[in-house]
């Protein structure tokens, strides 16, 4: 993180007026064999407006200001306890800059507790918004705001797709969270299929083991290598390369519809995995043919209501604008 010298009294005045406005992909993580590692971002984008509003103009208007449209609507708080207000904050705690008062906007369309990564897309905006208002008084680097979103989020495989685009590889050093971006094979046609109901990341993670057995083990790193080699070279190695032993049938208890309409897409040759921790499922079609067959398996076999997303892959991640 760099800081340009500015006195502390008179950045504040600096802030004052600014707005930006931010962009954040819906991500799917794991993606069968990566467990808290692999990641992809997917083109549905939650929108937020953030503004410093001038205090000398309105002094009695609130220091924090929240709307939200779509998703979330009356449900999310209003507060300071706002995930997208809290990334705001660790950001600018961080940059050891006072936090202004602010007006946000966020029109969402990232369905919340279905493993789309939604509460991942809050923290990548706050930060980003954060950054995009501090701009010209602190630089942070792509690590520094990987390592703001990952302290918040807990794991690192839906902040670094959210923030960067692609196909992300995460991983965990002493020195803080890190990533590989790559572009993905243009034959790979995500279809995500998303449940009426919701399922907590929490009680999905308190289902999973201490420990594995080590050929289990051995069976995920060679599927996961394999799934970086089908992603970016080799669709018709997806198929292999979502098979997982780490995760999934753990919490298949938890959801038993996804895990049973998981069988049946696979029993017919499609790559489908649990997206996230769940609800929903990823089905990494090699072609826009496959993932029509997909939604049609789906729609004659599914005992509940399915939303089917046919979405692309989002290359470029979090943008931010001023406004
Ligand atoms: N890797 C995470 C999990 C993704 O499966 O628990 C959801 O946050």
């Amino acid at each position: 993180m760099t800081a340009a010298v500015v006195a502390s009294g008179d950045v504040a005045t600096s802030l004052t007026g600014r707005r930006v406005i931010v962009k954040v992909p819906a991500t799917s993580a794991n993606l069968g064999p990566g467990f808290d590692t692999l990641g992809l971002a997917l083109a549905r984008y939650d929108e937020l407006e953030v503004s410093v509003p001038d205090a000398s103009t309105a002094p009695d208007a609130p220091g924090l200001e929240i709307e939200v449209h779509g998703v979330g609507e009356g449900e999310v708080p209003l507060d300071e306890s706002h995930l997208v207000v809290r990334a705001i904050a660790h950001t600018f705690a961080r940059a050891g800059v006072p936090m202004p008062a602010l007006k946000l906007v966020a029109h969402n369309v990232i369905p919340h507790g279905r493993g789309l990564g939604s509460s991942g897309a809050a923290i990548v905006a706050g930060v980003v918004a954060a950054k995009g208002l501090l701009e010209g008084i602190v630089d942070f680097s792509a690590d520094e705001l990987l390592d703001l979103a990952t302290e918040l989020e807990g794991h690192p495989d839906n902040v670094a797709p959210a923030l960067f685009g692609g196909l992300t590889i995460a991983w965990v050093t002493p020195e803080g969270p890190r990533h590989k971006k790559l572009m993905v094979h243009r034959g790979v046609s995500p279809l995500v299929l998303v449940p009426e109901h919701e399922m907590s990341t929490a009680l999905a993670r308190s289902l999973q083991p201490e420990s594995v057995p080590h050929e289990d083990a051995v069976f995920n790193v060679s599927r996961s290598a394999l799934l970086v080699a089908a992603l970016i070279q080799s669709p018709e190695l997806l198929f292999q390369a979502t098979e997982d032993k780490l995760h999934q049938h753990y919490r298949a208890a938890a959801m038993p519809e996804t895990d049973r309409l998981i069988r049946v897409l696979r029993e017919a040759g499609h790559p489908a995995v649990v997206s996230g921790a769940g609800p929903s499922i990823l089905v990494l079609a090699s072609d826009p043919s496959e993932r029509a067959a997909a939604i049609a398996l789906v729609e004659a076999t599914a005992d509940t209501a399915w939303q089917a997303l046919p979405l692309a892959v989002d290359f470029k991640g979090a943008t931010v604008q001023s406004a």
